[in-house]
């Protein structure tokens, strides 16, 4: 079986939790992209959802598929979001953000009663940080921000290089918020919820990818057959 299949499947897996008049939040990413078609299939069908999508490309593919749309300044809060993650560790905290969308996808998720990652194995790790974690900056006072991130990585026991990322033009890539990436190559992070709050409280860091305490289950899709792992 291909990734994309595993993907697929793990999708297929969470969208058996989607019920009538649910509110759903729409992930990002190549595993998302699978919930919101086969989602799209099942509205088709008749099944009644609003989605939230978490970027302008979910957006764009959550209509294509025929997906009714609101906003989180119109609903107080979601039933239910299913999104991809890059990193997931054992007590479900995450590494988001390879695609771009961190900001929204992390006040998505925490709007949301419950949220469950869809991944293929691969994503499932020992620790987080093998994945370089994401963090959204404001483009103005971007060296300023970099050394005040790594005064936060020093705090936490962790280092490593941090790259702005560029699209495939070689342009620096912007996100949907209008803000820019580094991307922090750590290795291991030993304390996760650490980090989490020292990167929070540096001026210039927009949100960064590490998502603590959001997931509620994981459906991870392997050559053996799909796992799902809860949340105590
Ligand atoms: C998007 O910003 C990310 O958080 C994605 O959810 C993550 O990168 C997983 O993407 P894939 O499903 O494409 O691996």
């Amino acid at each position: 079986m291909t990734m994309d299949e595993l993907k697929r499947q793990a999708a297929a897996r969470a969208l058996e939790q989607v019920r009538d008049g649910m509110t759903v939040g729409l992930g990002t990413g190549s595993t998302a992209k699978h919930f919101v078609e086969l989602l799209g299939e099942r509205v088709k069908a008749g099944l009644q959802v609003t989605g939230v999508p978490t970027s302008e490309v979910t957006r764009a593919d959550a209509l294509r598929c025929g997906i009714a749309l609101t906003t989180l300044d119109e609903v107080d809060r979601l039933d239910l979001t299913v999104d991809g993650a890059d990193e997931i560790d054992h007590a479900l905290n995450l590494i988001k953000g390879g695609g771009g969308a961190l900001l929204r996808e992390k006040i998505v998720a925490a709007a949301s009663d419950r949220m469950i990652v869809i991944a293929d194995e691969s994503k499932w790790v020992d620790a987080l940080g093998r994945f370089p974690l994401p963090v959204e900056v404001m483009p103005f006072g971007l060296a300023a921000t970099r050394r005040a991130m790594a005064t936060a990585f020093a705090e936490s026991g962790v280092s490593g290089q941090m790259v702005l990322r560029k699209d495939s033009g070689g342009h620096v890539f912007v996100t949907d918020g209008g803000h820019w990436i580094v991307d922090a190559h750590l290795g291991r992070i030993e304390d996760v919820p650490h980090l989490a709050a020292l990167l929070s409280a540096v001026p210039g860091v927009v949100e960064h990818g590490l998502f603590v305490g959001l997931a509620s289950a994981a459906v991870l899709a392997g050559a053996q057959g799909i796992r799902i792992v809860e949340r105590h």
